[in-house]
């Protein structure tokens, strides 16, 4: 059974771990503090906040709302960075695969980059072969973002905007984004996305981070066990854009509504796996769109005996087994990341929708407000 960050805390406070456990769970936490982590070739300066409230810690870059590291203990108390990414700023700008960053417009693929809203077609930014991937060739995760710090009561975190001007890598209306990344006193860390607009466009708002529970750079996550609350999926093309079909899990290696390893079925001969070069798909969430993040997906690594606990308001989740890690880049602890090092588990609606009008809507429109939720809970 799975032991809360609560009773790790009441374990801390109570002096029972002390010697591995230490301060760091204490409840209540301290203001963000923002360093300045590296520039831009045009000068702009990129910072990088760190938080930490209830055993947890994070860093967070301006640039692209990169989590840069998310450390969070085992069942010893030993911490460890569980989230990929790069040490430096310059490794981020010349060849990141998304990596811990903000995505935006949208999350995922839109078909040949093109959608009709109103009656009138769009022709995005292509960055996919032919399609448009997680908001075109500069998305969210390449730009600087206004960040501030707070603390609220017993929580902590940052406030991010971001103002995407009309046209922006051919998406319609003005975006103003605002994203709220909250560390609770129970170390969950949540994720509030809003957005609004002055004309009527698409929107699909995520977050990429590729987690390895034992530690980035640590080797493969085959092992790492998961459940997903999901009876369908959507299949894709050659192209990874979903077919329109809602499939059913049962049967197929897209099955983890029981708890299992992830690479128990990577290499079963399904031609959606070799689609996806393993495992690349948008799971059908079974709760649907609710109003307040419910649990969806449980991670956990057997080896270190960190959980990973997932709660959204969005209906749909992009399950990415690091399949394009490809042992040319070198992380933040200094190894080489290879294929199924990390995965990726983005809460989102699903890909295409602009394109499939029997999918959940990713329209929104002047006087909306564009508005979904994501907790990370993590444990041991
Ligand atoms: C998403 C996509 C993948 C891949 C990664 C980034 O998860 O679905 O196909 O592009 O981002 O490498």
């Amino acid at each position: 059974m799975e032991t809360s960050r609560r009773t790790v805390i009441a374990a801390a406070a109570a002096g029972l771990t002390a010697a591995t456990v230490g301060t760091a769970h204490a409840a209540g936490g301290k203001k963000p503090v923002r360093e300045l982590f590296g520039r831009l070739a045009d000068g702009t300066k990129v910072h990088r906040w760190s938080l930490e409230n209830g055993g947890t810690r994070l860093g967070v870059l301006s640039y692209g709302g990169i989590v840069q590291s998310l450390e969070i203990p085992d069942r010893h108390g030993r911490y460890r960075n569980v989230s990929l990414g790069f040490g430096d700023l310059d490794s981020y700008v010349a060849s990141s695969p998304y990596f811990g960053a903000l995505i935006g417009r949208y999350g995922n693929r839109i078909g040949k980059g093109q959608f009709t809203l109103d009656g009138k077609s769009h022709q995005l930014s292509v960055n996919d072969g032919v399609n448009s991937l997680h908001g075109g060739a500069k998305g969210f995760d390449k730009r600087v973002w206004d960040v501030e710090g707070f603390t609220s009561g017993s929580d902590v975190g940052l406030v991010l905007h971001h103002t995407s001007i009309d046209g922006e890598m051919g998406y319609p209306g003005t975006l103003r984004a605002k994203v709220t990344y909250t560390l609770t006193r129970h170390g969950d860390w949540r994720i509030d996305y809003a957005a609004t607009t002055d004309r009527a466009t698409v929107v699909n708002l995520t977050s990429h981070v590729y987690w390895n529970l034992a530690g980035e750079g640590s080797g493969s996550i085959y092992d790492h066990e998961l459940e997903i609350a999901a009876s369908r999926y959507t299949p894709v093309d050659s192209g990874l854009i979903p077919t329109g079909e809602l499939a059913k899990v049962a049967g197929t290696p897209f099955d983890f509504r029981r708890t299992k390893t992830v690479g128990r079925d990577i290499r079963v001969a399904h031609q959606q796996l070799l689609y996806g070069k393993g495992i690349d798909h948008n799971w059908v969430l079974d709760k649907g769109i609710t109003a307040r993040p419910e649990h969806i997906a449980t991670l956990r690594d057997p080896s270190s005996g960190r959980t990973l606990s997932i709660a959204t308001t969005e209906p749909g989740l992009q399950f990415y087994s690091g399949n394009f890690l490809d042992g040319t880049l070198v992380g933040t602890g200094g190894h080489v990341y290879r294929q199924g090092d990390a995965l990726c588990l983005e809460t989102q609606h699903f890909p295409d929708s602009p394109n499939h009008p029997s999918f959940p809507s990713t329209v929104l429109r002047p006087g909306q407000t564009y508005r979904t939720s994501t907790v990370h809970s993590f444990g041991t």
